[in-house]
């Protein structure tokens, strides 16, 4: 049931707020977080594994920073494919964390049954209870996303990042790595999210604007720079899966080292860029874009916009967060714009050609 919208991939866009305040209500308190016991002293583990693929490898991308960020933890992501195969050691003091919507993806399956012998702990993150990799799992936390029936998984990204955000959190508690000022203001900007979620919601007219012009284009980069720089391989990924426009993305500061000889009046460079430390680092990523035609859409906050300049082709702003909640904020304007230029192309937005729902075989 598509609830009066035209596909559910809309839907399941619009119903994040909603979501996520649901996880929200089952992994927060009044005293705050309230993860089941993940049965490892986050203090003593020496490093986290990651594995997963496609979407749920980016929310492990983004969930790197966090970890050795909040929690000085350091993380290791590998795509699932790629982890089975190369039979990396792992080392004792590890903790695995597989990431699955589905929780059935036969590569981070045989990447977890690898693990089961060598890893402390086997976590995982899934949307299916009582899927395979939640059984296998010695801790599955449940990202409470619903049902998601898009084949470009929206509302599950959003919702994978919201609990890895409160694990990383979990495990900066343990190792006594995060001032209590410092989690109570993320904690204050979490409780506060799926409210401005939902107040951007209305930048839905604006980016459908802006989308109208990519459906254009042949090529589109994403630009981003740390935690948005997984967030600008997720948009690549969303706009290449369901516009067929070809779209890649590169951490910012690569642009020169190779990309940049792919710009010209032809090629829109998306950059996700809330006004944070690296901000004036991608302005000037921005600047080497503009000079040499390529237009520019900037996905950023009030003060970024203001700081933009007048050269940049479109600006979305989005409401200002705490900079550590910007990539689950930022995943909408993504979703939104790869939605819309699918519109824009017609193209079949909820069964795209190609891909299935749940890869099971390899
Ligand atoms: C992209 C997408 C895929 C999945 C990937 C992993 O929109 O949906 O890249 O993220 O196939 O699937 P799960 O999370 O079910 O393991």
């Amino acid at each position: 049931d598509k609830a009066g919208y035209k596909h559910f991939m809309a839907k399941e866009i619009a119903e994040q707020p909603q979501v996520l305040s649901d996880a929200l209500n089952a992994y927060l308190t009044e005293e705050g977080i309230a993860l089941p016991d993940p049965g490892i002293d986050f203090a003593k583990i020496d490093r986290l594994t990651m594995v997963a693929c496609g979407t749920a490898y980016y929310a492990c991308l983004t969930a790197k920073y966090w970890f050795e960020q909040l929690a000085g933890l350091p993380v290791e992501v590998d795509i699932a494919s790629e982890f089975r195969y190369r039979e990396p050691p792992v080392l004792p003091g590890t903790a695995a964390l597989f990431v699955s919507q589905s929780g059935e993806t036969a590569d981070t399956l045989a990447a977890l049954r690898y693990c089961a012998d060598k890893a402390d702990k086997i976590f995982s993150v899934v949307n299916v209870p009582n899927s395979s990799i939640a059984r296998e799992s010695d801790l599955a936390l449940p990202i409470h996303a619903g049902v998601e029936i898009g084949v470009a998984s929206t509302k599950a990204f959003t919702c994978q990042l919201n609990v890895l955000l409160l694990l990383a959190l979990k495990a900066a508690e343990a190792r006594g790595r995060l001032t209590p000022e410092a989690r109570d203001e993320i904690l204050k900007g979490l409780r506060a999210l799926p409210g401005t979620f939902n107040a951007a919601l209305d930048r839905d007219e604006v980016i459908a604007g802006v989308a109208r012009k990519l459906a254009e284009a042949r090529d589109i980069l994403f630009l981003g720079r740390g935690l948005m720089y997984p967030l600008a391989l997720e948009g690549a990924l969303k706009l290449k899966e369901i516009s067929y426009i070809h779209a890649e993305a590169y951490a910012s500061g690569e642009l020169k080292h190779g990309p940049i000889a792919l710009i010209d009046k032809h090629v829109p460079v998306v950059v996700m860029a809330p006004k944070d430390a690296l901000f004036e680092k991608t302005v000037s990523n921005m600047q080497e874009v503009m000079a040499r035609g390529g237009k520019v859409c900037l996905v950023t906050d009030a003060e970024g916009a203001a700081a933009a300049g007048q050269d940049v082709w479109r600006v979305v702003q989005m409401p200002t967060v705490p900079d550590v909640l910007a990539p689950i904020l930022y995943a909408l304007p993504a979703q939104l714009l790869a939605y819309h230029t699918a519109i824009a192309k017609g193209t079949d937005v909820d069964q795209p050609r190609n891909l299935a729902k749940s890869v099971t075989v390899e």
